[in-house]
This record gives C-alpha cells, sequence and structure tokens, in this order.
C-alpha cells in the first residue's frame, strides 16, 4: 500500500491542532513527511475554526451502534467545549477500510478509530482474539464485565506496544451466520466460503466447521457476496441489514456464536499533545457516548431484525437449544487450537474472570 494514501485528504472544514504541527516539525520519517504535507491546510484555518479538528474514522453505517455512538461523542464534544474542538465523524469506510484504518491512525491521518476487537490481532496483539472465540461468551453482560474489569484494562494497556491508547470498549452484539442455506448444524457449513474478519480465531471456528474462511474488508463483503466470491458470512444482525446483505442472502441462522465488539482507539502523539483539560473533556464525552452505544446496542440488533423479516428477502433460523450445542461442541477445539496465538496467560486469567462471573 503506498505511504500516500494516509496523506489527509482534503475537506471543507481545514484540520487544526497546534501541537501536532510542532511534533511534525520534528520529525524526519517518511510517515511524518507524509502526515505533515497533508497538515499544511491548518495555517488556512479561520477565526471561526474549531481550535482543535479530531476526524473519527469507521467502516460501519451512521444507522449502527457504532455509528450512532460516534455521532453522539461528536455532539457531545462540540457542545461541551463551546465548538472549540470540532469532531469530524467518516462512516463506511469512506476514508479508510478495516485494511489500512490502523495505518492511518498510525500515520496521523486519522485521529479515532473503532475498529471491531477482531482486528488488532494483525497489528500485533493476538490477545485481543479471545473475543472471538466460538460460543464462549452467554450474554452481553458477560462480556462488559471482562471489558470493564482487570483483564480488559490490561488489554487495552497493551495497545502502548504500538503506539496507541485504548479509551474503550463498547459493544455491537452476537454475531448470526448468513449464506444461502441454512446454518443449524455444523455438516452444513461444508464446503462454503465464509467471510471473515481478519482474526486467526474466527478462521480457524470455519476450518473447524468445514467451511473455507476467506477474509475481506467489511466494505468489501457485502460484492463479494453478491458476486459469488464468498458464500456466506457472519455479523450482528444491524451489520448485515445496513449493508443490505439481505438482498444477497437467502438464509440467516440465529446462531449468537461469537461476540463483536470494538476498542476506541488514538494514537499516543496526539494524546499526549492534549493538555489536561481537552484530554478530561473527549474521555469523558467519549465514556458516555459508549454507554449510549451499549444501551441502544440491543434495540438496533432488535429493529434491524424487524426490518429484515418484513424485507421477506431472507427466511431467519432460530437454533434450538440442542442445535446450539452441537454448534458448541464441534468449535471446542478452536480453544485448544488457537490457545499459543492468544497465549496461555491470556486465557487462563479470562477463563478465571468468566467462572468469577458465574458465582
Ligand atoms: C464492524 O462492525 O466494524 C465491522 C465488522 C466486520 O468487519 O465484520
Amino acid at each position: 500500500m503506498p505511504a500516500d494514501r494516509f496523506a489527509r485528504p482534503a475537506l471543507p472544514t481545514s484540520p487544526v491542532h497546534a501541537g501536532r504541527r510542532r511534533w511534525l516539525a520534528g520529525a524526519g520519517t517518511r510517515a511524518a513527511a507524509l502526515a505533515g504535507a497533508a497538515l499544511l491546510p491548518a495555517a488556512r484555518a479561520t477565526a471561526s475554526s474549531p481550535e482543535i479538528t479530531l476526524r473519527f474514522s469507521h467502516v460501519v453505517a451512521e444507522e449502527t451502534p457504532k455509528g450512532l455512538a460516534a455521532n453522539r461523542f461528536k455532539v457531545l464534544v462540540q457542545e461541551r467545549s463551546d465548538g472549540r474542538i470540532g469532531v469530524q465523524v467518516f462512516p463506511n469506510a469512506q476514508l479508510y477500510g478495516d485494511a489500512d484504518e490502523m495505518q492511518a491512525l498510525q500515520f496521523g491521518a486519522v485521529d479515532l478509530v473503532a475498529p471491531s476487537l477482531s482486528k488488532f490481532g494483525r497489528i500485533g496483539l493476538p490477545e485481543f482474539e479471545l473475543f472471538d472465540l466460538p460460543l464462549l461468551f452467554d450474554d452481553l453482560a458477560a462480556v462488559r464485565r471482562i471489558t470493564l474489569g482487570p483483564l480488559g484494562q490490561r488489554l487495552l494497556h497493551g495497545l502502548a506496544r504500538q503506539g496507541l491508547v485504548g479509551l474503550g470498549y463498547f459493544d455491537n452484539g452476537f454475531k448470526q451466520m448468513s449464506a444461502n442455506r441454512p446454518l443449524l448444524a455444523p455438516q452444513d457449513f461444508a464446503g462454503l466460503r465464509m467471510r471473515v474478519q481478519a482474526s486467526q480465531v474466527i478462521a480457524a471456528q470455519m476450518r473447524t466447521l468445514g467451511a473455507r474462511p476467506v477474509t475481506l474488508p467489511f466494505s468489501e463483503t457485502r460484492r463479494a457476496l453478491a458476486s459469488g466470491v464468498v458464500d456466506g458470512t457472519e455479523n450482528p444482525v444491524s451489520n448485515f441489514w445496513t449493508q443490505a446483505m439481505h438482498q444477497v442472502q437467502t438464509d440467516l441462522s440465529l446462531t449468537n456464536h461469537g461476540y463483536l465488539g470494538y476498542a476506541v482507539v488514538t494514537h499516543q502523539r496526539l494524546w499526549q499533545q492534549l493538555n489536561t483539560h481537552d484530554r478530561a473533556l473527549i474521555n469523558q464525552a467519549l465514556q458516555e457516548a459508549l454507554a449510549f452505544g451499549n444501551q441502544i446496542a440491543d434495540a438496533q440488533n432488535d429493529n434491524a431484525l424487524t426490518a429484515l423479516r418484513q424485507a421477506g428477502t431472507t427466511r431467519v433460523h432460530t437454533l434450538t437449544a440442542a442445535q446450539r450445542d452441537r454448534l458448541r461442541q464441534a468449535v471446542l477445539p478452536v480453544q485448544q487450537q488457537l490457545a499459543r496465538r492468544i497465549g496461555p496467560t491470556w486465557l487462563q486469567l479470562l477463563h478465571q474472570a468468566l467462572a468469577r462471573q458465574t458465582h
């Protein structure tokens, strides 16, 4: 990927961040030079421009839990700073897809991203893939107790290894399986090419079920389904519906087999340049926006399911407890297979935390 892919694109509002300009003045790397060139429009900022503009890039539609939480964050920050801090939200991979949003953040082309937890493994943080273990979490409350507990905080601190700062987690919800046939039993997956996120745990889950995982960016998934490059995929219903995947998949099976959640991430460089007051304001607004995202996530997925049923394009299948249990048994080996990748210590901490939750 050419590095100039990460130049800050020309946009109606000039980005202004004096601290970032100072950092760039001393930087000698190619990446910094690119980011520096992109920052030149700052010099043309008018008096009415925000002093700081944060660019928040994400890959999903605005009507999803992530899209709505990002927009809520924008409103809160702008209101509380009296317009001194602006937020520009770029949904639907308008600026960067999930193959390059993390690099864009590292190059300073954007300031905030909220990738799914499944997308941190490929930037050298495979322990995040513990969230992808299939049929591990019984409900969102169990997930949140991990993300808000010491294990979740340790994972976020680990982002410093990549120069990143993890500001918090939030949910989309549980993933469902889609294809042009019902996926109710392990044998139903045999031979299917299933689009997956770039997570080795999810790839192993598909292989264990007899399918062939195909890693594709989210923004290319619908086209790949439509053209037959892949036969099926997995996602919460809000993502399925807002990408119009129902037009190209005849069957959605409500497997609730895995969790999809996000971490909001910024760059250490930006975070350290902010003064204490602005950091606190941004962090507080973000925590409120994430709590809002968590509150509405279930409703967004339920509404999407209702709309999908009304559209009448896709048969919706609900698994019986016995069918779900058979799937659980079938994917159990994934934990063993991926233990080395995730790290035995992380897995031990995960299981201890989950066991505590049930007592
Ligand atoms: C997202 O919700 O951010 C995208 C998930 C996916 O890539 O499947």
